[in-house]
């Protein structure tokens, strides 16, 4: 019975040898040392055996039993390394291959554009001013000389949200802002960038869309000082050749007032499809500031002077790419922004 013994000690060590897996280990195990194994099977023998051989093959059994355990614990720790090693390879990274290129960003357009009229006017010594997008009928309105009743209200269809407020028509309501928060300081001289909104929806107009306000007010600011502005703008913006035109126009909170135009950016002037054969493109709406303006803004309209302008982003952007149809602006087509 001992040899028997130290026969299936042999066998399954060898067994454990040559397992590959821990499964395989497993099975091993439970041939030889489970409740149903061979070493099992061996032990029940024992009751034929005399009294004084009984211990001493019971000490054999349990040395084999013991150092197969070893044996098995130590198969054990070296395939779990195996496995380890195996995951560890394959799925290793390796930092030496080319990595997949990264998508860089572009900025917008419009934002180019902005950027630009803001660099412009900074380097003439403005400064940015903002207001709130929801406006009330007070600034976007009255305090610009168009009271409730006024014709010239016709000119911005406009969203109310409800009798008294709503989404501003022009950032000219920042020019009242900014005086109401400055007087009796001076000078003022500020560009208002940000959205507005009117019922509008066309190639050419959108319901949502951007302007530049300009103000400057101080003593003894004139026409001149107005046109010398734009002018110097025009040719900062579209080319040092830029020539620019003033129209006499008509808006409620300048006296007087003027559109101005630029000389085509794409054919110098001569005339061609997107100025439509006149040569000239308008680029803004400008003039002196009203009095009553001045006035219900706390400046002594006596004392001091001011112009204005505002002009629109899309409108700007759209002429210094060639671009045909404002809403390419907002759709997010990469195929269109990549272009820029
Ligand atoms: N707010 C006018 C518009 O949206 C544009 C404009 C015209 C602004 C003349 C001005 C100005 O400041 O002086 O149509």
């Amino acid at each position: 019975m001992k040899d028997k013994l130290h026969e299936l000690g042999e066998q399954a060590r060898g067994k454990m040898a040559e397992a590959g897996s821990l499964e395989e280990l497993n099975e091993i195990r439970v041939r030889f040392l489970g409740k149903k194994g061979e070493l099992t099977r061996i032990l029940r023998g024992m009751g034929s055996l005399s009294a004084e051989e009984r211990p001493r093959v019971g000490q054999v059994a349990n040395e084999v039993r013991a150092a197969l355990e070893e044996e098995l614990a130590v198969r054990s720790a070296s395939l779990k390394e195996l496995v380890r090693e195996q995951k560890l390879r394959s799925e290793g990274i390796d930092v030496t291959l080319p990595g997949s290129p990264g998508q860089r960003g572009g900025i917008h357009p419009l934002n180019a554009v902005l950027e630009e009229i803001q660099d412009i006017f900074l380097g003439l010594g403005y400064s940015i001013a903002e207001g709130p997008e929801i406006e009330t009928d007070y600034y976007n309105f009255e305090a610009l000389n168009l009271p409730k009743d006024h014709p010239a209200r016709d000119m911005q269809d406009t969203f109310f949200i409800s009798g008294e407020i709503l989404l501003r028509t022009q950032t000219s309501p920042v020019q009242v802002r900014t005086m109401e928060k400055t007087a009796p300081e001076l000078p003022v001289k500020i560009i208002a960038p940000g959205k507005v909104y009117r019922r509008d929806d066309d190639a050419t107009h959108s319901p949502m869309f951007n302007q530049v306000e300009g103000l400057a007010v101080d003593r003894r600011i004139t026409f001149s000082d107005l046109k010398g502005t734009l002018a110097h703008f025009a040719r900062e913006m579209f080319g040092g050749k830029t020539i620019t035109r003033f129209r006499p126009s008509y808006f409620p909170f300048t006296e007087p007032s003027a559109e101005v135009d630029v000389s085509c950016v794409m054919c110098g002037g001569k005339g061609c499809r997107v100025c439509s054969h006149t040569g000239w493109l308008e680029i803004l709406g400008s003039g002196m500031v009203h009095p009553r303006v001045l006035e219900v803004s706390g400046y002594n309209s006596e004392d001091v002077t001011g112009f204005a302008f505002g002009m629109g982003i899309e409108r700007i952007a759209m002429l210094k790419y060639g671009i045909d149809d404002m809403r390419l602006l907002f759709e997010n087509d990469l195929r269109f922004l990549r272009q820029f």
